[in-house]
């Protein structure tokens, strides 16, 4: 049999061990991983001169915008950011204008990211209004319904304590998870309220108000609901070490509760704010270097289930407000999240495997993204080759996200991604986004 692709002289990431080998590519699908003797012939023939081969990342919380918020990012200029990056599929956030959250907007977003995107994209969806229409969202290929404790987005409110049940209850009843933007709204408003009443508006006036108790108070709640109905809760974006203690002793319990980590809160602290101001501004914020410790802690004990980026563009007018309160939060995170990662690895603080795991490997069976995410034979070809050596510096006027800012502009890190292969083709080689439109496949 002629296959489409073979790539040859390369260390290959196998869940459990990396191997010297090859590997083969046909009809989007890879088809054998081996010694080079034991290839198929094929069509092109790639040497890659030992660098490594990886599964390509799955990043499950990502903010792509389009429509009404076109001019923060679109589905192309936010997936060629991902093959950049080497991340080959990408978990769409609902919070967007208009918000995802009923049959149709689902489908309308499906069908442009269809057209415009390089990486594979699937869908979270907010609760609609009517309960029924949840089934349909699910039957559609939403992935999981996201839930902000901190104001309503979506068809329930965080204070309909009633609805919350009953949404999580049949969420749990169509076996998807509910993601949890953990903040506690009554918490965080008071505490808002008192700080602007005494004139404050600067950085740390924002993390006061965005507290590690107001996170704690809501994953509580969570965990609350899902003891009720069995629903499985993912914790997004955890911030502080309070957090992790909370999910691991519910987990200790048997509550079906993951959680994720971004690389900014395993790799900064406050003290950035300071000197960043409000490029560094996200939600959850920055916080101290105990809770980042405690984080790093978590993650190696398998408490925390996954990074993710929290990629959260917006246009630099919208950060650079004299308020904290009118600054818009959060950054691009796909095209710096696998560099800083491997620079980790390279600094010996993670292993390859476990990166590979976090990254690929778990996301791939929590969002239930069949056959990616793992080197296998019968899978599908997604897959990065990564020069573990290569030592860069982060430049943000050069990505390929329309938010051309980073809190790690500047920063040299060491781990390139050279070639980013989704459904078995090259569609970003040293940098350049080769790919086309509609490369990526809609996961549902
Ligand atoms: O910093 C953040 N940005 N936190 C969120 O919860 C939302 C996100 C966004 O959509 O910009
Ligand atoms: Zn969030
Ligand atoms: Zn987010």
């Amino acid at each position: 049999m002629l296959v489409d692709l073979v790539l040859k002289n390369a260390r290959i990431c196998l869940p459990n061990r990396i191997v010297e080998a090859g590997l083969a590519v046909n009809d989007g699908r890879i088809v054998k991983v081996s010694k080079e003797v034991n290839l198929p012939p094929a069509c092109e023939s790639l040497n890659l001169k030992g660098n490594f081969v990886l599964p390509g990342v799955i990043d499950a919380h990502v903010h792509l915008r389009d429509q009404d918020l076109s001019y923060k990012e679109n589905f192309f200029t936010g997936t060629c950011a991902a093959a950049s990056g080497g991340v080959t599929t990408v978990l769409d956030m609902p919070n967007n204008v208009p918000v995802t959250m009923s049959l149709d907007s689902l489908l309308e977003r499906m069908k442009i990211a269809a057209k415009n995107s390089i990486v594979n994209v699937a869908f979270y969806s907010a609760f609609p209004k009517r309960l029924e229409e949840m089934r349909e969202i699910v039957e559609l290929g939403a992935k999981g319904f996201k839930f902000f404790f901190s104001r309503q987005i979506g068809g329930v409110s965080p204070e309909d304590e009633e609805s919350l049940k009953i949404f999580f209850g049949e969420a749990a009843k169509l076996d998807v998870p509910v993601l949890i933007h953990a903040e506690d709204k009554a918490f965080l408003e008071s505490k808002m309220e008192e700080l602007k009443r005494n004139g404050r508006c600067d950085v740390s006036a924002f993390s006061e108000a965005h507290s590690a108790e107001s996170e704690v108070k809501a994953i509580k709640h969570a965990i609350k609901i899902s003891y009720g109905s069995g629903v499985h809760i993912h914790i997004c974006h955890v911030s502080a070490g309070k957090s992790v203690d909370v999910i691991s002793s519910a987990k200790r319990k048997g509550v079906p509760i993951t959680c994720e980590v971004t690389p900014h809160h395993l790799l900064l602290s406050k003290c950035e704010m300071d000197l960043q101001g409000f490029i560094a501004l996200t939600n959850p914020p920055l916080r101290s270097e105990a809770d980042r410790e405690a984080l790093w802690h978590a993650l190696k004990g398998g408490v925390i289930d996954i990074i993710s980026s929290d990629h959260a563009p917006h246009a630099l007018y919208e950060k650079m407000k004299k308020s904290v309160w009118d600054a818009a939060t959060g950054f691009p995170g796909l095209e710096t999240m696998v560099p800083l990662m491997l620079t980790q690895v390279n600094n010996g603080r993670l292993s390859l495997l476990s990166m590979v795991r976090l990254m690929s490997k778990r996301p791939s069976e929590i969002f239930r993204i069949r056959e990616r995410g793992c080197l296998r034979e019968g899978c599908f070809a997604d897959f990065i080759v990564v020069d573990f050596k290569r030592e860069w510096k982060i430049d943000s006027s050069r990505f390929y996200s329309k938010a051309k800012f980073s809190p790690f502009d500047g920063k040299i890190v060491k781990g390139r991604v050279i070639k980013t292969f989704v459904n078995g083709r090259l569609v970003m080689d040293e940098g350049e986004i080769v790919g086309k439109p509609g490369t990526g496949e809609i996961i549902r």
